[in-house]
């Protein structure tokens, strides 16, 4: 089958398509047909032997998938040939088949479409669990996302609306920040120039907002704890800024505020249930009709280094889904 392969360690220039033979069933496992593939920020650390959980080359990249069940281990039940199921599987997507353990897969529930099923749970998933969960976001609350265009920023964008916060969308540009407002923001900060303090100050009558979701890191990190509110929650979801900050201790201190760390692969060991479960109210949501992933660009798997690429160059806006059309 033809797979994207990571031979070595490195950029998108270092990745090559390759011939391979089909992987093996296994117990507890199941294989799939693949359809669409998300594209997210771990897949591009994961490739440069970043990521926290770390393949040894050579492998496969792709967490996160979407296909038809083709093939069942006998030890598995509740699984049938022919389901279409997504799945997060940690690598092993950017290929024809994938073989992943059957706990992984989730239904796609009816009306749900491939390249949805493919980009939805490691976004909304991440911004779900962080929000209700590790944030206890409440209505009327005020939010303020930062990176508020990319994969998890504008989930959280459209999940704190739901939720029935005010929020604030803060990104780089103009154009990104438009995509936010589409996406049920209420308040919009560019922070270009370097200055988000003032701004979030400015916008929430100097107290600073309830709930920070802030999946960049770096500078940005260090300003949120400097625009947050008495009781606020400062939720760390990531540092694509590259820079992993550290912060002085007497600020929370002072503004009785917490640092929340969101970790949602791991979540998901612990917590199986409640993971389940939070699972299941995103489907709902869906169902419903009341939120959708944002998919601004399919490309052919074969292409994935164009979408890392992407990812490297700060464009990404909502999700990129990798698709089987040459
Ligand atoms: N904690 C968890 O469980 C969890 C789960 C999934 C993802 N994450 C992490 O969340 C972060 C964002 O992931 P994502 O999929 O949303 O990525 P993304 O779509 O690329 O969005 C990241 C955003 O960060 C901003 N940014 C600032 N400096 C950047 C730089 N040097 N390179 C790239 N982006 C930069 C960009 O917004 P502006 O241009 O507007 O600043 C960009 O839109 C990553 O660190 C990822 O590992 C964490």
């Amino acid at each position: 089958m033809k797979a994207v392969v990571c031979t070595e360690y490195g950029g998108p220039e270092k990745l090559q398509i390759l011939d391979l033979p089909v992987p093996e069933l296994k117990p507890g496992h199941v294989r799939l047909d693949l359809v669409a593939r998300g594209v997210a920020f771990p897949d591009t650390l994961v490739i440069q032997g970043k990521y926290q959980i770390q393949p040894e080359v050579p492998f496969v990249p792709g967490g996160e998938v979407a296909g038809v069940v083709t093939e069942v281990a006998d030890d598995v039940a509740g699984i049938s040939v022919g389901d279409e199921v997504l799945a997060g599987i940690g690598h092993g997507g950017w290929t024809e088949q994938a073989v992943t353990e059957a706990s992984r897969c989730v239904p796609v529930p009816d009306g749900m479409d491939m390249t949805d099923a493919a980009g939805y749970l490691m976004n909304h998933g991440t911004s779900y669990y962080a929000l209700k969960v590790r944030g206890q976001l409440q209505p009327g609350e005020t939010l303020l996302v930062t990176g508020a265009a990319g994969g998890v920023g504008l989930a959280a964008v459209q999940l704190g609306k739901l939720m029935g916060a005010r929020v604030i969308a803060a990104a780089s540009s103009d154009e990104k920040l438009a995509l936010c407002k589409e996406h049920g923001a209420d308040e919009l900060i560019n922070y270009s120039d370097g200055e988000l303090k003032e701004k979030v100050k400015a916008v929430t009558g100097g107290k600073g907002a309830d709930v920070i979701y802030d999946p960049v890191g770096g500078d940005l990190f260090d300003q949120c704890l400097r625009c947050i509110n008495w009781n606020g929650r400062l939720l760390i979801i990531g540092f694509a800024d590259g820079r992993i900050p550290t912060a002085p201790a007497n600020l929370p201190l002072l503004k009785g505020c917490s640092l929340v760390g969101v970790f949602y692969g791991r979540f998901k060991t612990e917590e199986p249930e409640a993971s389940a479960a939070l699972t299941q109210e995103l489907v709902d949501m869906y169902r419903e009709g009341k939120v959708r992933p944002h998919i601004s660009l399919k490309l052919p798997f074969t292409k994935a280094a164009e979408a890392v690429e992407i990812f490297n160059n700060r464009a990404v806006l909502g999700k990129i889904i990798l698709t089987n059309e040459s």
